[in-house]
């Protein structure tokens, strides 16, 4: 059976474009792998937090997965900082990474340029994020459009280390969706939609109300002449709520191109919001019995338990790999 991994950051609240393009697709996967969703805490704090939301982000991100349908009995839900070895072996990883590699991801250059202090986790983000999924053996890296170029570097250090040392991970495919892969800012469509957009309106949170979704999808930015097509290039507003009608109601964007030919953008966006609140409302309301339940903490007990006891197999391996510690440990 292959094995599954993804994680996401609990750094606010998660949008339409986290579901859509990754939450939404990691249901599908624990229904034949086994399955590893993790709540990716340590790389939050790559840019400061503010603790009590942090601990409030954690416990939300947890209860979004299972409101979602992730099944505690199909899957391992867990919190990254429970589980020592991703760190460990994080430090592993960037002796063997290099910095000028790192400093040629895209989402270093963004987030760092400009800004005077910038934090060396930061920088050494991707080998974290690699430990993440090597100590799984993981085969199959569901993520959005955004992480591919982590995921090549992942793949890249699995090779330099099991060529360096011992054949000891499994190599990383990345998975990205078809459609949905990246969910574009309602009000920029060539921005990606991002939860720590200035502007609340350019997204949608997977906790807004109906009244709120409705208004925010009404609201989109599209352009002036009228037409239902799917053209990323020259209407990439319209695209963009193409791509997230045809997966929030199941349907494909040929079926509703056809559907909406001659119609206008007005009932279109109507209808985009109505799919969308049908979509994310029974999930909200499993979020709220949820969110304050002991059941959540059981579930998370158990995960990071059962994390732990495979994550420290592959640690363990790899330390006697590099030779770290005084004596041949089994694993
Ligand atoms: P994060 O927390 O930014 O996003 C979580 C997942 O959501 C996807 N995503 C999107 N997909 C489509 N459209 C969008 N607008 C959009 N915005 C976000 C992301 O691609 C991602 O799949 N570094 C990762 C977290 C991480 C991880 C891992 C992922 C840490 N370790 C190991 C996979 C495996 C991140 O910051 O995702």
């Amino acid at each position: 059976m292959a094995t599954v991994f993804s994680g996401i950051q609990p750094s606010g609240t998660l949008t339409l474009g986290n579901y859509l393009g990754a939450m939404q697709h990691f249901v599908d996967l624990q229904e034949e792998h086994e399955s590893y969703f993790c709540v990716v805490d340590q790389h939050a704090i790559t840019v400061q937090q503010d603790k009590t939301s942090l601990r409030k982000n954690i416990r939300s991100l947890s209860a979004l997965y299972l409101a979602a349908g992730i099944d505690p009995k199909k899957s391992t839900l867990f919190i990254q900082s429970e589980v020592p070895a991703h760190s460990q072996l994080a430090w592993m990883l960037q002796c063997v990474s290099y910095i000028g590699e790192l400093e040629r991801m895209t989402q270093f250059k963004d987030k760092s340029t400009g800004k005077n202090a910038v934090s060396s986790g930061l920088l050494t983000y991707p080998p974290l994020m690699a430990a993440d999924i090597l100590l799984y053996q993981t085969d199959i890296v569901p993520v959005g459009e955004d992480q591919k170029q982590h995921l090549e570097l992942t793949r890249t250090l699995a090779e330099r280390f099991n060529t360096q040392y011992n054949d000891i991970f499994t190599v990383p495919e990345v998975q990205v969706p078809p459609v949905g892969a990246r969910i574009m800012s309602l009000q920029e469509p060539t921005k990606k939609m991002s939860k720590s957009d200035e502007n609340s309106k350019a997204y949608v949170s997977m906790l807004d109300d109906e009244k709120t979704i409705t208004k925010k999808l009404k609201s989109a930015v599209t352009d002036s002449d009228q037409t239902i097509v799917f053209d990323r290039e020259n209407k990439p507003g319209v695209a963009n709520l193409l791509s997230i009608y045809a997966l929030a109601s199941g349907r494909t964007i040929q079926e509703l191109e056809k559907d909406y030919a001659g119609s206008g953008y007005g009932t279109f966006k109507t209808d985009v919001a109505q799919s969308v609140v049908e979509l994310l409302s029974p999930i909200q309301t499993r979020y709220y019995d949820l969110i304050e339940s002991k059941e959540l903490d059981d579930i998370l007990d158990a995960g990071a338990e059962h994390a732990n006891r495979q994550a420290n197999k592959s640690l363990i391996k790899a330390e006697r790999a590099m030779g770290l510690g005084r004596r041949q440990r089994k694993s």
